[in-house]
């Protein structure tokens, strides 16, 4: 299409060409022009002649030199274009995921709910009921009250799982450095996983969208090597640099990753990777077979 407007504008321009070559030979231009240019010699017209042969091939160099500026524009305009309607893809594909776990973490709430809470709740009834009709002796009446403290004490216990599950409270009560500690110590004796944590002194004015993201990226992390690394040591580090940013890092000395591409294998990597970059941060994931996965990860040091 656009090489047949240009041989149509270049067959144009050589019929125009002809067509003035031909008015000039009949007319004898270049003769007239002479003759009057020479009339004129003291103004030097006749030089003029080759002047503007060189300003018109001038014009035609400009105007080359801007068309293939042009054209490098308009490819880039393309590739841009390109980007953004994969970046869109892309954006519409991680919009779709989040809603896919958004439910999938109601559904494990609600499934919670119903088979944990739900059936303590039907049996600390059923205790309390018997218990109403009084038709036990001392030791029943004690055994159906320990019954029910018991049940009681589950339901609490659900009650603060389902709770940090939905916002990790201890953050709010021993600061991010200390949480990240109870964390670590946390996972190590329920994974049975060396874990080291090194936090260095953290500012108190870390905004809490900053606190809360670091603290879930250390808890994916770490349930991450819990359960495909079979590493038997972890290491988190949070360092702050003097120029106002964040390192964490968090390293495993397992087998590493078995597939090529990790990221297209479950939603946490991929939570890790917008987290960060929602605070316009930098993600790097490393994974060496059987030496482990490496994650450093810099954040830009958000204060309140
Ligand atoms: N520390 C690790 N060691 C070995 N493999 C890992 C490690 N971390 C991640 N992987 C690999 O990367 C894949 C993707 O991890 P990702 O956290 O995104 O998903 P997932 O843990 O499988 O599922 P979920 O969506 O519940 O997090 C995992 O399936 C695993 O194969
Ligand atoms: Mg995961």
């Amino acid at each position: 299409m656009k090489l047949n407007k240009s041989l149509t504008d270049m067959v144009a321009v050589l019929g125009l060409t002809v067509i003035f070559g031909l008015i000039a030979t009949h007319w004898e231009l270049s003769e007239h022009i002479f003759e009057y240019s020479h009339l004129h010699e003291s103004m030097q017209l006749d030089e003029w002649t080759l002047s503007l042969l060189v300003l018109s091939i001038g014009l035609a160099w400009f105007s080359w030199r801007r068309s293939t500026e042009a054209n490098i524009e308009i490819q880039e305009r393309i590739r841009s274009q390109a980007r953004v309607q994969e970046l869109l893809r892309h954006n519409s594909d991680l919009a779709q995921r989040l809603f896919t776990a958004q439910e999938d973490e109601r559904r494990s709430l609600a499934r919670e709910l119903h088979d944990e809470m739900g059936q303590t709740c039907t049996a600390i009834r059923t205790e309390a009921t018997v218990l109403g009709m009084g038709k036990m002796d001392a030791v029943g009446v004690g055994e159906c009250a320990k019954r029910i403290a018991q049940s009681a004490q589950q339901l609490s216990e659900i009650t603060r799982h389902m709770l940090q599950q939905l916002r990790p409270f201890v953050l709010d009560s021993m600061g991010l450095a200390e949480a990240l500690s109870a964390l670590c110590q946390q996972w190590q004796t329920s994974s049975g996983v060396t874990c080291q944590c090194e936090v260095d002194a953290l500012p108190d004015t870390l905004t809490d969208y900053l606190c809360v993201t670091v603290y879930r990226l250390v808890q994916e992390a770490l349930t991450n090597v819990a359960r495909h690394a079979n590493a038997t040591r972890a290491e988190v580090k949070l360092q702050v640099s003097k120029t106002g940013e964040m390192w964490l890092s968090i390293q495993d000395n397992g087998h590493g990753t078995r597939h090529t591409d990790a990221f297209q294998h479950g939603f946490g990597l991929l939570g890790m990777q917008e987290r960060v970059a929602s605070l316009k941060g930098e993600f790097n994931w490393h994974s060496q077979p059987q030496q482990g996965v490496r994650i450093h990860i810099k954040l830009p040091m958000e204060l309140a």
